[in-house]
């Protein structure tokens, strides 16, 4: 099995256990980081549903709970007709732990159907340069 393989399988496992009886919008995400190690997460609804969490946010906890803070690559897949590409808040979770260059993969329901630098969905991301006066 190839590491893109391994990665759509681990994102497809965790979305398994996404709880959305709001959206009802399974999501899973799993995360390459620079230890080789996959680390996976789903969305998380809440009655209050603000307080819900995203798939990409539980995946990259997860990772730096293991000490990990670099992603290698990342995939995201849901269960819609579409693709979905992460959300505004997630892109930036993901900038605070890759490169312009890391590769986004968006998943269907049964394989990945685009890879896309995380610089083309996030070209002028908030950096801790930008905090520098
Ligand atoms: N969702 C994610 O988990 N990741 C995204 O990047 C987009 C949206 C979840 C949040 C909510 O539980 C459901 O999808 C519908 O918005």
């Amino acid at each position: 099995m190839s590491q893109l393989e391994k990665l759509f399988s681990a994102a497809t496992e965790a979305k398994k256990n996404a709880y959305a009886p709001y959206s009802k919008f399974a999501v899973g995400c799993a995360v390459l980081a620079d230890n080789d190690k996959i680390y996976t997460g789903c969305n998380v609804e809440n009655i209050s549903y603000p307080c819900g969490t995203c798939a990409e946010a539980g995946a990259i906890a997860a990772m730096n709970l293991d000490g990990r803070r670099k992603i290698k690559e990342i995939l995201i897949t849901a269960d819609g007709q579409d693709l979905i590409a992460p959300c505004g808040a997630c892109l930036q979770r993901i900038a605070e732990f890759a490169d312009s260059a890391t590769l986004v993969h968006l998943a269907d329901t049964q394989a990945v159907r685009k890879s896309i630098k995380l610089s083309e969905l996030l070209p002028f991301a908030f950096k801790e340069r930008s905090l520098q006066s």
